[in-house]
């Protein structure tokens, strides 16, 4: 997607041929800073301190750690340390481990004097999947759209609540629940976009508003309080929001705040959308309200917030009373059963099982 005007991914491998350049998101919407990462420990700690994040960039950014770690040390013993080292990085997503998983498989017969030019192969290969799915659910999803577009008046607006950034600063290129959007806005359908803020680390006002709005696409930041509300009013046609993991039995794990958005679309008759590449399906998770795990990040998230001041000096500052305790839970699971439908690279699905087995039936022989 642009930046005013120019092309950018979230994640690339340098012209060096073997370093990683990566879009620093901690530093988003302020500062636009490009991070080099030249170490399996670089690539570590840029998914656990939120550089990159996002389920399918975390599962990006891991496919090139363990080829930069194959550089140090391209032994069984390494490819195993590196393995260890990047899926323990964040917990919840499950594109993490299906990424690291993919390199293990494509790396462990190759000869240890091959590895690394091989892992750099794997890696780029997945990264041009994500983008390729992401063009698979833009297509899907634009004709959900189209066809809410199409009971308007000509030209009257399609309103898309979203929730966090599933957008392509957490994807490679696209994003998954803006991919449609994207798409929408370029076929010239008039779109625009409820961004909830997404508290506590703000990724809808921080990343979603930033990326929306320098591509073009019209968009509100809202409250994440707001969406019951617009809805009510009928200011909200339908919601479309990513996922961190979909479970066997159609269950969505995503940011925190998700399933309370879930709850008032289906008080309120408007369709829940969720997007995901298949990458993102948990086979062996029967049931994701029992069995996703559910990342607990640090209270400083919820006391501390950062921005800019108006005389342009970025400053931190605590929200909450000394001494109160908090509580910060980073990601909820919805019910399948408030979830109108899983847009897929492979066609709009219903959120249980048979439908995920039917399209993805590869992927449950793997699990
Ligand atoms: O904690 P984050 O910022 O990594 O959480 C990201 C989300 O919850 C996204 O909505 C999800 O990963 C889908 S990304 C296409």
């Amino acid at each position: 997607m642009k930046v005013d005007g120019k092309h950018y991914r979230s994640i690339w491998r340098e012209r060096d041929g073997w370093s990683v350049g990566a879009i620093d998101q901690r530093r988003l919407p302020h500062e636009f800073v490009v991070a080099k990462l030249t170490s399996c420990e670089d690539a570590a700690v840029a998914i656990r301190d939120m550089l990159v994040r996002g389920a399918p960039l975390i599962g990006a950014t891991a496919a090139y750690g363990m080829a930069l770690a194959m550089r140090e040390d391209s032994s069984d013993a390494g490819l195993k340390r590196a393995y260890d080292t990047l899926v323990v990085a964040r917990p919840t997503a499950i594109n993490l481990k299906w990424a690291l998983d993919e390199m293990r498989e494509a790396l462990a017969p190759v000869d240890p004097v091959e590895r690394a030019e091989a892992a750099y192969a794997r890696a780029d290969e997945i990264v041009e999947q994500d983008v390729e799915i992401n063009r698979g659910i833009a297509g899907n999803g634009l004709a959900l759209i189209e066809a809410i577009a199409a009971r308007k008046k000509p030209g009257e607006t399609v309103n898309v609540l979203t929730h966090c950034n599933a957008g392509w600063l957490a994807t490679v290129d696209w994003g998954t629940a803006t991919a449609p959007i994207y798409l929408a806005h370029e076929r010239g359908i008039n779109i625009h976009v409820w961004v909830d803020e997404t508290r506590p680390r703000n990724q809808g006002a921080s990343l979603t508003a930033w990326e929306l709005g320098h591509h073009g696409v019209p968009h509100t930041v809202i409250p994440d309080n707001t969406g019951g509300h617009l809805m009510q009013h009928g200011m909200v046609d339908l919601a479309i929001v990513g996922t961190d993991r979909v479970a066997a039995n159609g269950d969505v794990c995503n940011k925190i705040g998700t399933y309370l958005k879930a709850l008032a679309a289906h008080d309120n008759n408007v369709p829940f959308y969720v997007a995901l590449p298949s990458p993102t399906i948990d086979f062996a998770v029967n049931d994701g309200i029992k069995d996703i795990p559910i990342e607990q990040r640090s209270g400083t998230e919820v006391t501390d917030m950062t921005g800019r001041t108006a005389d342009g000096r970025l400053e931190t500052v605590r929200i909450v009373p000394e001494g109160s305790p908090v509580a910060n839970y980073a990601f909820d699971v919805t019910p399948a059963r408030l979830v109108t439908g899983l847009i897929t690279e492979r066609g709009v699905l219903k959120p249980d099982r048979a439908s995920l087995a039917a399209a993805f039936p590869e992927r449950i022989a793997r699990s």
